[in-house]
């Protein structure tokens, strides 16, 4: 009987990890999906969720910068991000006296905290459907070019009426299903933020970019702001005199701690996702354009950690710039494996066959094959693209030289730029990138789409080697004093450097060769992609869509869950203070804690903090800050990273491996207490149990 029941209970577990967790819901329609929440475990209602007539969840949630989500955890405007959201903020406060990305910072009082100058934060008053509006005065039959100017013109309009500068309002309309629906969006946006506190990177960024994208995972990876407002509570430039933000509703936070199987919500800005696109576009992202940029990623990769292993210098200096890099080459692995196993261009492709059946006789007849024939004619010159942008664009001598040029055609000082060129700049690893680059450009992109100076330079140098030691020993912007000494009236001498005559060149290749076919093929696959959306959206009539991200505000919800990474490996979803000892290694940088973690994990009694754990909402970059929700709507984690296995989630969601990464708030709460000793600022939250 017991066994039964236990049997039972597995099943009901699997059919609900089966019943997809996939979507990135619209707020405001967030009614649609209430039941399936609500039969799930959530609590609360649709107006707890989102609300224009009372305060609701959405209140306490923002844009954090131009690409994080951030929530407020007090009614006096306290904020929680990801530590690599905040990671600039925190950098530009820092020097050598004073480096709180090494050391952490906690502001001990108010007047501690940090100003950061051209950081805002925003929060969405409402959004509404306003597609009738914007098509107003587009009729069936005009051409493309007038249905652009229609929208443009009345989303302007709507977003401007919406708008009102003296109270911090903005607005902007944004199409969603590829313009078969538009909305538009009113926020408040906040622009005196100030830096609260931040662990030291050993915590924050714990395991760096060899645990990025992975599980077990154990980064500490948050940081902490307060809003500002002025005496009535509204936006206001930085001012002494502003006072903490009192926001409409702020997020109560839960120690109960998570189990397998709870249910969780996030709430946040998904960045950008392609759900609906047709299988040749899946295969050339995963056979094509993945493949080719991980293989160029790998060799600078490589190049640059052969020399970072070589000197503590070097590795310093490219710590930032390895971590870029080595961030979406690894996305892009986990990508184009998971695609390659759920067959989803094979399943694309059947789709497509039974959608092509339904769709004859109809306005959509043809429309698969039209979009087919677009990517075929636009895929040469778009990969074309991409090798210039992971070639060319990747060599740092090129990318500074015309930085400079256009700064001194600008009549715009160079000093800040110079000063951070050369502070991270280690010329043998531009050098040797700069010669595998370009080799792998000579090999992979075809004759005819080559910069004909390309071509040139490579037969009169007659090897790539040679045209870099040409390049590094002529070129003037390897030498400091020399670029410090330019100035407008050098501009001649400038343009014929050699770094600039090469990304000139590539620059000039990419503008009249590859822009002009690019920005025409885009045109061609938006009007496309909008009919075949419609025909989607007709030919499944009992689905319910969820449009792509798009940096709006949506709502993910699933539930706490481990994975099976592989055959006989399964994760379970929480990882503990244990995890981070294990891991600890003063000789490796990326696992080197900080001596005080190591002191108070030695008192005893810590190995089960909590740290970390997996769920399985349906989130992408963007969502980095989220707010994780319990059942009740109380703040339980903060979102910041997926499994790479599951990354392919961006262009097919498998509820049975596509985790996102949550920082428990538990951790958060250890850190502050017993490492940052700022416990005082418990004292503005508010817990739950
Ligand atoms: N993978 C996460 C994201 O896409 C975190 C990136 C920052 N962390 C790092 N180690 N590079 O943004
Ligand atoms: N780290 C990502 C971000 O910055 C989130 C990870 C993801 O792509 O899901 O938004």
């Amino acid at each position: 009987m017991r066994k039964t029941v236990l049997f039972l209970g597995t099943l009901l577990a699997f059919s609900l990890t089966a019943m997809a967790d996939e979507g990135m819901w619209l707020p405001s329609l967030i009614s649609q999906r209430i039941g399936d929440m609500q039969a799930k475990g959530f609590r609360l209602t649709a107006e707890d969720v989102y609300s224009v007539n009372q305060a609701s969840l959405k209140d306490a949630v923002v844009l954090f910068g131009s690409g994080c989500t951030g929530e407020l955890v007090s009614d006096e405007g306290l904020l929680l991000t990801n530590h690599h959201c905040g990671y600039s903020y925190i950098q530009r406060h820092s020097s050598v006296e004073h480096d709180y990305l090494k050391d952490g910072f906690w502001a001990m009082d108010r007047n501690g905290e940090l100003p950061n100058k051209g950081l805002t934060v925003s929060f969405l008053e409402r959004m509404d459907e306003v597609t009738d509006l914007v098509l107003k005065g587009y009729r069936e039959g005009m051409g493309e070019a007038q249905r652009d100017s229609v929208v443009r013109v009345n989303s302007t309009r709507l977003a401007n009426e919406a708008s009102d500068p003296s109270r911090g309002l903005t607005a902007q309309v944004e199409a969603l299903f590829y313009g078969n629906q538009y909305y538009l969006f009113v926020f408040k946006v906040f622009r005196d933020v100030r830096l609260v506190g931040a662990p030291p990177s050993s915590i924050g960024k714990f395991g760096g970019d060899t645990d990025n994208w992975m599980w077990p995972r154990h980064t500490g990876d948050f940081s902490m702001f307060r809003v500002y407002a002025d005496k009535n509570n509204n936006p206001a430039d930085y001012s002494p005199d502003n006072v903490p933000y009192r926001p409409k509703k702020f997020f109560k936070i839960s120690r109960a701690g998570v189990q397998e199987g709870d249910f969780t919500f996030v709430y946040g800005c998904p960045g950008s996702t392609q759900e609906y696109v047709m299988s040749d576009q899946v295969r050339y992202v995963s056979e094509v354009s993945d493949p080719q940029k991980i293989a160029l990623r790998t060799q600078r990769l490589d190049i640059q950690k052969k020399y970072m292993s070589q000197s503590q210098a070097v590795r310093i200096q490219y710590s930032s710039k390895n971590a870029n890099v080595s961030n979406a080459w690894k996305k892009w692995q986990g990508e184009e494996k998971g695609i390659r196993r759920m067959q989803t261009v094979a399943k694309k492709q059947a789709y497509e066959q039974r959608f092509k059946e339904w769709a004859k006789g109809t306005r959509y007849e043809g429309v698969v094959e039209q979009l087919g024939e677009i990517y075929a004619r636009r895929n040469p010159t778009y990969l074309a693209y991409e090798y210039y942008n992971e070639t060319a664009r990747a060599v740092e001598l090129l990318q500074f030289a015309s930085a400079i040029q256009t700064r001194l055609r600008a009549g715009t000082s160079t000093n800040d730029l110079i000063d951070s060129f050369f502070k991270d700049y280690y010329q043998p690893i531009d050098e040797e990138i700069f010669v595998a680059m370009m080799t792998s450009f000579d090999q992979h992109v075809p004759d005819h789409f080559k910069p004909v100076w390309f071509k040139e330079q490579l037969a009169a140098f007659g090897s790539v080697e040679a045209c870099k030691d040409y390049l590094y020993s002529h070129s003037l912007f390897t030498d400091r004093a020399k670029v410090e000494a330019l100035t407008t009236d050098d501009l001649g001498k400038v343009d014929q450097d050699p770094a600039c005559l090469a990304a000139a060149s590539f620059a000039q290749w990419y503008s009249e060769d590859l822009a002009p076919v690019i920005r025409a093929t885009a045109a061609e696959l938006r009007v496309a992609n909008r009919l075949y959306m419609q025909g989607q959206m007709e030919f499944e009539k009992d689905r319910t869509f969820y449009p792509d991200a798009n940096l709006t505000l949506r709502v993910a919800y699933g539930q706490v869950a481990g994975y099976e990474p592989y055959d006989a490996a399964y994760y379970r979803p929480v990882s503990t203070l244990k995890g981070i000892i294990e891991k600890d290694n003063p000789d490796i940088f990326d696992y080197n804690i900080p001596q005080v973690l190591r002191d108070v994990y030695a008192e005893g009694g810590h190995d089960d903090q909590p740290v970390c754990f997996l769920a399985t909402n349906h989130t992408t970059g963007g969502n980095s800050g989220s707010p994780v929700i319990n059942a009740d709507g109380n703040l339980i984690g903060i979102n910041f990273d997926r499994v790479w296995e599951g990354t392919m989630s961006d262009i097919a969601y498998d509820p049975a491996i596509c985790r996102n990464i949550s920082l428990d708030i538990r951790y958060l709460l250890f850190v502050v207490d017993q490492i940052g000793h700022a416990s005082y600022l418990f004292d503005e939250m508010s817990f739950v149990d």
